[in-house]
């Protein structure tokens, strides 16, 4: 193990602080404590280069710190500023057929914490997904309960909801194993998600 940097640090904590603030579901507020509680100790910190996709360009438009008016967002977009250079961006695999045809040009995810992230862990992975405008991203589903605190516009579903609009600071909490996707209209989408597949 070695100490976790300072940068990293200061996005863990702004990041928490927000998705704790924006958490209404109980299920994502006892999450995020088992999330906070494991991050105390840090895991091993990777050493890589970061490396963009081309979708990675919207980032200035929609991760741009100046477009949070609240102060808490605002804080996290800095933070991840900071850090972004050095995340490793990739698109998803798996089964894309419920996913649009831009989808593999159109979206980018990049793991913070986590497997394949600058701190390399198996029990919280928390990171962010990139969507262009027009594009919507398969319908996938996984065992470990996540939250998502949004950043931007954009739409969701999850079981057997219709989809809806959380907003910019909007939170939702995926239940172990539930069906799941999301999908942008004229606006692309940056969202934060944050798993817990420890113990308890
Ligand atoms: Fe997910």
């Amino acid at each position: 193990m070695t100490a976790r940097p300072d940068d990293l640090q200061s996005f863990l904590d702004a990041s928490l602080d927000a998705f704790e603030a924006h958490a209404v579901d109980p299920e994502a507020q006892a999450s995020l404590a088992r999330i906070r509680a494991a991050l105390a100790e840090p895991g091993e910190m990777a050493k890589k280069d970061g490396g963009r996709l081309p979708v990675c360009a919207l980032l200035a438009e929609v991760a741009a710190p100046e477009r949070f008016e609240a102060p808490d967002l605002r804080q996290v977009a800095e933070a991840f500023g900071q850090l972004e250079p050095r995340l490793e961006w990739r698109t998803r695999g798996g089964d894309m057929s419920t996913a649009s045809e831009n989808i593999n040009e159109g979206h980018a995810n990049a793991m913070i914490v986590g497997p394949g992230g600058i701190e390399r862990r198996s029990d919280v992975w928390l990171g962010v997904s990139l969507l262009a405008p027009h594009v919507r991203y398969p319908d996938h589903t996984h065992p470990p309960e996540e939250t998502y605190l949004v950043m931007s516009e954009g739409e969701f579903r999850h079981g057997d909801s219709g989809w809806f609009t959380p907003g910019v600071g909007g939170s939702l909490y995926n239940e172990p194993g539930i069906t799941h996707a999301m999908r942008t209209a004229d606006k692309p989408m940056f969202a934060m998600w944050a798993l817990w597949g420890g113990e308890g």
